[in-house]
């Protein structure tokens, strides 16, 4: 009789944490002109988590550009932020995390990020992502005379960290509204089993 009673505990404190919504915090990572930032704003509404943006929070906290950071302190230096901003710069739970195209990059960094939470790349072909970005000013990576070249040569440098990540969501030629509810389903199935 103890048994059955420890057992039918057991199924209703399973079934608790079931029903609560996770509260573990999403990584959106991949290629500048993926949306990134789009996507991940529209998704933290909906999970009613705080969205970040790790290139603004660094910019926030330095008082300066990305692309002045980059000229005045160098791209490495850039690259330890975004570390310290993964490490210790943000809240532990509730946040949906835009990161900037290089910060899954360094050696370790997916770890890191995957020891936090969930970790999702979106993804766009080269031709979606040279559309993309081919007018932006704000990016000090492809401030150089052949933009497309440069553009090229990253994404095969890091085509293969990218598909580390595992989850990878394609975001060509597919309406804002079905990946936002692509990336909240992956998130929700992930999260449940989540542990740090
Ligand atoms: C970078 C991407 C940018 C920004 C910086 C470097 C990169 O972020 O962090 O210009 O190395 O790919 P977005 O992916 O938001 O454009």
């Amino acid at each position: 009789m103890e048994h059955i009673l420890a057992l039918r505990g057991i199924a209703v404190f399973v079934k608790r944490q079931q029903m609560t919504p996770p509260d573990t915090n999403l990584y959106l990572v991949g290629f500048m002109g993926t949306g990134k930032s789009t996507v991940g704003r529209q998704v933290a509404r909906q999970l009613g988590f705080r969205f970040l943006d790790s290139d603004y929070e660094i910019e926030r906290l330095q008082g300066k550009a990305v692309a002045k950071i980059f000229a005045e302190e160098g791209e490495a230096q850039f690259r330890v932020m975004e570390r310290g901003f993964i490490e210790h710069g943000h809240p532990a739970q509730r946040c949906v995390v835009a990161c900037g195209g290089g910060l899954v990059v360094p050696p370790g960094m997916l770890e890191l990020l995957r020891s936090r939470g969930i970790v999702m790349c979106l993804h766009a072909s080269l031709e979606t992502i040279l559309q993309r970005t081919m007018h932006a000013t704000h990016r000090p990576l492809l401030q150089v005379e052949n933009p497309a070249e440069r553009l090229r040569e990253l994404y095969t440098q890091r085509e293969e960290i990218y598909r580390r990540t595992g989850t990878m969501v394609l975001t060509d030629r597919r309406p804002q509204r079905e990946i936002v509810a692509h990336v909240l389903r992956l998130y929700r199935h992930e999260a449940a089993t989540f542990k740090k």
